[in-house]
């Protein structure tokens, strides 16, 4: 019997078997509605959430229902995972009811003693350490809108120092695409997630704190994430001095060439770290992202259950 396969960092996926999770994902955005095979016709796949979702809640659970499987939604306030029962313990029964887990768990570490307690797959929906799907779909986007990832830039803005970005710069590199962090000294990616990156190979994460003097004129991408994210509540004030010189505006696009595409995971501080004219111009690929959240984690979980 082949071995289980989680996803839990995205340094779970070899480079040739995101290609492969991307090619999967393209043909299955052009072939939906009811004459669509559904490959994981007859499973349950659990979706464990201890926190708020609307894209990763919704296009999961859209997507293990096309895939013809039956999306098992459990929230905290009934598992109580943690408090109620050990994150082992609960892996240890809906293994005996599921073939598949995706959890949004607080903290990566509970997450991998989740994972090593399941005998089911179990996919990383958001934890403290990682978004492992985010970054999958971010890479599409962009491979999407430039007609390949290899030799393609980009630069990130902002706080670097959070789950979305650690995801990226542990991808990204290793697809061909050179990364610029833009963001404050107090912000900035740690030495451990730099360090791992640049262990796994692909062009070297640069990293600079002046927004003003960053060469943007190759830029194919443009991304920014939230600046206080949950359970950052008491550094708001904080946070927003210090980042406020990190905005993604107008002016700042105005840098980059018109191929540049604008991404952002969503939700969206409006008027914080992106103004509306961004979010909603020309430029901006955020609804394209989001949408390729369903299609890549439709073809994930195919990858993972229906056999590879
Ligand atoms: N980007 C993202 O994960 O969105 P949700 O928190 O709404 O799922």
């Amino acid at each position: 019997m082949a071995m289980k396969r989680d996803l839990l960092s995205v340094t779970d996926l070899a480079v040739g078997e995101v290609q492969e999770i991307f090619r999967l994902a393209k043909t299955l955005k052009g072939r939906r509605g009811p004459e669509a095979p559904q490959p994981l016709l007859g499973q349950t796949i659990a979706l464990l959430f201890q926190h708020p979702s609307l894209r990763t809640k919704a296009s999961f659970d859209v997507a293990v229902h096309e895939l013809g499987a039956h999306p098992l939604y459990m929230g905290n306030d009934e598992v109580k995972m943690g408090t109620r029962e050990s994150p082992a313990d609960v892996a240890r029964v809906l293994s005996r009811y599921v073939q598949g887990v995706v959890a949004r768990l607080r903290s990566h570490a509970e997450l991998q003693a989740f994972a090593d307690a399941a005998t089911v797959p179990v996919v990383n929906a958001l934890t403290d350490g990682e978004h492992p799907c985010q970054a999958l779909a971010d890479l599409l986007t962009l491979d999407e809108h430039s007609g390949g990832l290899a030799g393609r830039h980009l630069v990130y803005i902002g706080d670097a120092d959070n789950n979305v970005a650690t995801s990226l710069l542990l991808l990204a590199p290793r697809l061909g695409v050179q990364v610029t962090i833009v963001c404050p000294a107090a912000y900035a990616p740690s030495g451990e997630v730099l360090a791992h990156a640049k262990r796994l190979g692909g062009a070297p994460v640069v990293v600079e704190h002046d927004p003003q003097r960053v060469n943007l004129a190759g830029a194919d991408a443009i991304y920014t994430d939230v600046w206080v994210s949950m359970g950052q509540d008491a550094e708001t004030a904080a946070r927003k001095a210090a980042l406020m010189p990190y905005q993604v505006n107008a002016a700042l696009l105005q840098r980059a060439p018109e191929r540049c595409i604008v991404l952002h995971c969503l939700p969206a501080k409006r008027g914080q770290e992106i103004t509306d004219a961004v979010l909603d111009g020309p430029q901006s690929a955020v609804f394209d992202q989001a949408e390729n959240r369903l299609h890549v984690q439709k073809a994930l979980l195919q990858w993972l259950l229906a056999g590879r």
